[in-house]
């Protein structure tokens, strides 16, 4: 598919999304993306992005603990897995704003992501953790951080919207990113918000019945956005407040679904989206019980921790996220 950008109204409105989405503050421009992109790259980067602030995540810095509790649908692609056949589950999640800085506005257009885990009676945990974005912007940690570094600012300060338009022209795997981030509205609460696991994932029934999947989270209560001048009016941090509203006054549940694969759909590329018309089913119903304590400041919502039957495709983003949340999480405990 050819992507026409149209510079200007991307400059004035993708891009604003993605630095704020970032958190951009001034910092030096000095990265070079001429060598393969380790973990440690990608954190140091998000700062350079976001601020250096100690203590917290280095990216999704600011967030919302949350518990809630999973009730599985049985379907046919995962019946036998214990996710699905454990009966009800205890769930602790964390809802967040991209980016490296705690203060980030909330009133702006940009990622809001969730970490779930559901905790099986084995011990064992099975992880979800998507964005509100459906696709991702690179098809592999090189064109991510080669992206990244054209949001850096330069000597004026700022970043050099040519030198990212030239970036953007010449990958086309962020451009379908940068055309969601183009048309991206402000998420109205976390509770009416969709979040897209984005990678693939296979489920391995006992039966030998391998089923390839991606997952995307749906909330009962709707996808809500605000227009510019209604987000406009919003003061920087509302989210917090309008899901304790909307928890007081009615349920606020979630339905986790998975869209089953066909051969042709990519396994290792999350800038690829699946077709719209793969069969879906639901894994189950996650229901929120308390929001605001302190509870998942201490976890590390690694998508590749999942319960047993379930592995992780070869996507290098995917691969590479686990290292990063590692290196993010000891700087954090540590009060980096
Ligand atoms: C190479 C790509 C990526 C890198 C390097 C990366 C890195 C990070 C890091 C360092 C953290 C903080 C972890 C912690 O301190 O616990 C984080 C959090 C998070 N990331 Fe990523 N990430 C990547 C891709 C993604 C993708 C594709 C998604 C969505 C599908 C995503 C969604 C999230 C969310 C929702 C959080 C917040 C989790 C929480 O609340 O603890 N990330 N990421």
């Amino acid at each position: 598919m050819k992507h026409n950008l149209n510079t200007s109204s991307f400059i004035t409105s993708g891009i604003a999304a993605s630095l704020i989405v970032l958190g951009a503050a001034a910092s030096s421009n000095a990265i070079a993306a001429d060598k393969q992109v380790e973990a440690a790259d990608l954190v140091e980067i998000f700062q350079k992005l976001g601020g250096n602030h100690p203590g917290f995540r280095k990216a999704h810095a600011k967030g919302l603990c949350a518990t809630g509790t999973f009730v599985p649908s049985p379907n046919e692609y995962f019946k036998d897995a214990a996710l699905t056949s454990s009966g009800s589950l205890p769930v602790s999640m964390r809802f967040s704003i991209g980016g490296a800085n705690p203060n980030s506005s909330e009133n702006t257009p940009g990622v809001r992501g969730l970490g779930m885990q559901i905790k099986l009676p084995s011990g064992g945990v099975h992880t979800f953790t998507g964005n509100n974005t459906p696709v991702f912007a690179g098809k592999d940690p090189e064109t991510f951080f080669g992206f990244l570094s054209t949001l850096l600012p330069d000597e004026s300060g700022k970043p050099d919207m040519a030198k990212m338009m030239a970036f953007i022209q010449a990958n086309p795997s962020v451009q379908a990113s940068a055309m969601w981030n183009q048309k991206a509205k402000t998420p109205a609460s976390f509770a009416n918000t969709a979040y897209f696991g984005l990678h693939t994932f296979y489920f391995d029934s006992s039966s030998g019945q391998k089923t390839k999947f991606r997952w995307d989270i749906q909330p009962d209560l709707g996808v809500k956005t605000l227009e510019k001048d209604e987000a406009a009016k919003m003061p920087t941090a509302f989210l917090d407040d309008a899901f304790a509203k909307q928890l007081k006054d009615e349920t606020v549940s979630f339905t986790i679904m998975a869209s089953i694969g066909e051969a042709e759909d990519s396994e290792i590329d999350p800038s690829q989206q699946w077709p719209s018309e793969r069969p879906q089913v639901a894994l189950g119903k996650v229901t929120i019980s308390t929001i605001g304590s302190d509870a998942c400041k201490n976890t590390n919502y690694d998508p590749n921790r999942m319960s047993p039957g379930f592995t992780p495709s070869a996507d290098p983003i995917l691969r590479m996220r686990s290292p990063a949340y590692a290196i993010s999480f000891g700087k954090r405990l540590s009060n980096q």
